[in-house]
């Protein structure tokens, strides 16, 4: 096989032809669908060499005819990619006709069907799957789409803009017209067929205009529409708030399919979801996915100006869009509901899943050099790393100056594909700031760290804080430049209350901003009576590892005093590292596990204030032990899961009587609301059953098994199921497993969740469950949800049962690589990720990952799946 080739930033042209305009015509057809495009063409001024051709990108298309202002035209060549056409006029109407199968498709891009509906998805390159075209973000065009179906079969027709014309045809098929009036990429076309169903509401805007607001679904999920629109709305009037955007089409519509990459798609006018990430009730969805649904539909919903109306110029500004709409979406969700827990669950993903990428050999820039496949650039790095930058953008000039420079950047860019430096040119123009050093965040991968000394002078009365950055080498990159880091912080008394700062004379407040600039930087605090303890990096100023060590009793302090909400959960999280850090010496070195007082005295002062219960169930939760992992060069995966295993026992049982309760104190009794308290409530509640069960004791099943059965809403339903089929005798579970399979088998995306609960059991048993469980009818290598239901969770939520010695864990996920990799590429090279983080593994496992890697390469591959599998072999 040929290896695919490797797309460089540095080689960008702009493209040789413009598009000012599109007309579709597709015929929908199972097997042979029929699209027609008339592409209004002209020489882009930019690209003044004479006589370039236009090459249009096409895959899997069958083409029937090409016709140049209505003559056939034959001055063309069929290439590997699509067509290169030469001896153009200047301007020009380019017709192709074209057939596509919809049903064969199983890579979900493009045109492909999803229960029995067409559906379309076109970011980052799949609208060349539907027609011969220029794909690529830098090519605006104003789109006009006629469908035309079966009526009785798909009498829903949709796409992008208003709806302008439609009718009847013969054979009892009917057509509709669509007209979007903004210029857009073809990524965000969208086409969708289907027998739906509307739930259907109303916006109106700032400025008066009235849209109406549409969710598409399947009948049977009319129920589960409401809780999206709501969230809808709340969107739409939050952007208008916040950054003073409006909405500018008349009707805005989401369409839910159950087959589907990713989350969603932010198409103009009509965004496709997931299901998982659009549908809820509270019978059938948990606390959690209410959030998810409501954050996702914001996040589509922002990108309708931070991506559609200013756009990416290619696809190596993909942050431009993602992070900026992740820092609006993650502000949102602050506002909407605790703004410290939110931080804290985003910093904990940043913190897990983003580092160990950074740190890992798919490492790369926010703004990367090269890819091969765009698919695989949709990462943590890009939309979560991203965002952290947006955030300390925001961070440096202060809300107000910021928000300057993100209406400079709409008002500027407005219909325009531009670049990530475009927009921070915008921050630097509005503030005066020079950010040429800021910009290495978006050029340099890898996790910096920051290390801390301190220093207290009593006769001087100073106290000095010494920051030391450096950044680790990544792949193609061995040298690294400082950053300019913004340290959040306080100086705590020794109760804990935040100190006056004065810095060179000058009264600062109780909390400031400091700028890392060099490698190593020193601020002399005046004025100080004692020795202050610095609170570093409140909200996590930063995307960076902090090594700042602190005796237990510092920690203690911070936990219960510290007037940073992030900072209290952190030291929580250190202390709790700290004791696991001692049991895992004292497992290697084969002694009796001993946990350590400091975490015990913890929990009693924890356990003891439940003020702010949402955030107390934060405070009690352990490090993952994928966190855990991340603090090791080299990684003890069993000695990880002993050690955390042994701390949640010890403390559950140490704290039996407390956690009961608080179980009893939150259990609310009333009916469910989405209402905050019940929230918080909820969230507490289950914290506690996970630990009371944790014990073991009779008492404690029969309390899950009770809540099982009673409850009224997933969340606690869940909870209780997760809790019982966790327990280590497997028959604790069994019965509950069975009635929710009973009661659920219906909803795909309830079994979602049981699928997940089964092989994310921490004992022996859970691969041979995940072998059994794919045989489920209600599972399919097909559906992206059920991948990530059974696989995804085993390998990235059961680190002990994935790595598990005998490397069966890794050969079960090779061969399901190699199986999706014919049927679905993108989610194939999603799903090996786990197996290529074996740089920190023990020798013994690091041999077994890279012998399935190779056993994967030993196949021929999409160029999705052998660009993360070359990466992690080279
Ligand atoms: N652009 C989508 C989002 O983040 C994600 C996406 C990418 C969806 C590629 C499908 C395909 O909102
Ligand atoms: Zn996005």
């Amino acid at each position: 096989m040929s290896q695919p080739s490797t797309i460089h930033l540095k080689d960008y042209l702009p493209p040789a032809f413009l598009i000012d305009q599109v007309e579709l015509d597709v015929d929908l057809h199972l097997e042979n669908t029929r699209v027609v495009s008339r592409l209004h063409l002209r020489r882009n001024p930019q690209r003044p060499e004479p006589g370039l051709p236009l090459e249009l990108h096409g895959q899997e298309l069958t083409l029937h005819s090409i016709q140049v202002n209505g003559a056939p035209f034959s001055d063309y060549q069929l290439t590997e990619s699509g067509i290169t056409l030469h001896h153009l006029p200047d301007q020009a109407v380019l017709e192709t006709q074209v057939e596509i199968s919809p049903a064969q498709n199983t890579a979900l891009e493009g045109l492909y069907i999803s229960g029995g509906h067409f559906c379309t998805q076109c970011e980052a390159e799949g609208f060349r799957r539907i027609t011969y075209y220029l794909d690529r973000p830098d090519v605006l065009a104003r789109f006009r789409t006629r469908i035309s179906a079966d009526a009785a079969r798909y009498p829903v027709l949709l796409s992008n803009g208003n709806l302008i014309e439609q009718g009847q045809l013969e054979g009892g098929r009917h057509f509709v017209c669509w007209e979007d009036p903004f210029p857009k990429p073809a990524y965000l076309f969208a086409l969708v067929g289907g027998q739906l169903h509307a739930v259907k509401d109303q916006f109106t805007t700032l400025s008066g205009r009235k849209v109406a607001l549409e969710l598409w679904v399947e009948e049977e999920n009319l129920h589960k529409g409401q809780h999206a629109l709501t969230s809808l709305k709340k969107a739409m009037q939050w952007d208008e708030t916040v950054y003073g955007r409006e909405y500018d089409l008349d009707i805005y519509m989401i369409v839910a399919v159950n087959d589907f990459n990713m989350g969603a798609m932010e198409n103009k006018g009509l965004n496709i979801f997931n299901s998982a990430c659009v549908l809820a009730d509270p019978k059938s969805a948990t606390d959690r996915a209410f959030h998810r649904v409501e954050s996702v539909v914001a996040h589509e919903y922002f990108h309708n100006w931070s991506g559609n109306r200013v756009t990416c110029r290619d696809w190596f500004q993909l942050s431009l869009k993602e992070g900026f709409t992740v820092f609006r979406d993650q502000q949102f969700s602050a506002d909407q509901h605790s703004a410290a827990v939110e931080r804290i669950q985003n910093v904990a993903l940043l913190r897990t899943a983003q580092f160990a990428e950074d740190a890992g050999p798919t490492a790369h820039p926010v703004r990367p050099e090269s890819y091969i496949e765009i698919n695989n650039f949709y990462t943590l790095t890009i939309y979560e790393k991203g965002a952290e930058i947006v955030r300390m953008l925001a961070e440096l000039l202060g809300w107000p100056t910021f928000r300057r420079g993100s209406d400079l950047y709409f008002e500027r860019f407005d219909g325009q594909a531009v670049t990530i430096e475009d927009f921070v040119a915008c921050m630097a123009e509005v503030s005066g700031q020079d950010l040429s050093q800021f910009m290495r965040w978006y050029h340099q991968a890898g996790t910096p760290q920051l290390r801390v000394e301190r220093h207290y002078d009593p006769a001087a009365r100073t106290f000095t804080l010494t920051l030391h950055q450096q950044t680790p080498p990544t792949p193609g990159q061995s040298d690294k430049q400082p950053l300019l880091i913004p340290v959040k912080l306080g100086l705590l008394d020794a109760q804990g209350q935040d100190l006056p700062l004065i810095l060179k004379g000058e009264a600062l407040g109780d909390e400031t901003v400091i700028h890392l600039r060099e490698a190593s930087q020193s601020w002399v605090f005046e004025q100080l009576d004692a020795a202050p303890l610095p609170s570093l990096l409140r909200g996590f100023s930063a995307p960076v590892k902090l090594d700042y060590p602190r005796t237990d009793a510092e920690l203690a302090l911070q936990l219960t005093q510290d007037s940073d909400g992030f900072n209290r959960w952190e030291a929580g999280q250190k202390l709790a590292l700290n004791a696991i850090d001692a049991l895992i010496q004292q497992q290697q070195q084969g002694q009796d596990l001993q946990l350590h007082p400091s975490l015990v005295s913890a929990f009693a002062a924890l356990l003891q204030d439940h003020q702010d219960p949402m955030m107390l169930a934060e405070l009690l939760q352990l490090p993952s032990e994928a966190y855990i992992a991340e603090q090791y060069a080299c990684v003890d995966i069993d000695a990880i899961h002993i050690a955390r295993d042994y701390a949640r026992k010890m403390l559950a049982t140490r704290f039996y009587d407390a956690f009961l309760a608080l179980y009893q104190r939150f259990d609310l009794q009333a009916p469910w609301s989405a209402e905050p308290e019940q929230l918080a409530a909820r969230q507490l509640k289950n914290t506690c059953l996970a630990y009371l069960v944790a014990t073991e004791s009779e008492a404690a099943f029969t309390l899950a098994q009770q809540q099982f059965e009673q409850a009224d809403n997933m969340t606690d339903q869940l909870a209780a199921l997760t809790a019982l089929a966790h327990a280590e005798d497997p028959a604790q579970g069994q019965a509950a497993l069975r009635a929710f399979e009973q009661r659920w088998q219906q909803d795909a995306l309830v079994m979602d969740s049981w699928f997940s609960v089964q092989v994310t059991r921490p004992y022996a048993d859970a691969l041979d469950r995940l072998h059994q469980l794919k045989t489920h009818p209600a599972f399919s290598m097909k559906n992206p949800n059920k991948v990530r239901a059974l696989l995804g969770a085993f390998c990235q939520q059961n680190p002990s049962r994935f790595h598990r010695r005998d490397g069966a864990g890794y050969a079960a996920l090779a061969d399901a690589v190699i199986e999706l990799n014919q049927l679905n590429p993108q989610i194939a090279a999603r799903l090996v990720l786990p197996l290529t983080r074996h740089q920190r593994m023990d020798d013994h496992r690091k041999a077994q990952m890279k012998a399935e890697l190779q056993r994967i390469q030993d196949q021929p591959l999409s160029p999705d799946v052998y660009e993360v599998v070359s990466k992690a072999l080279a």
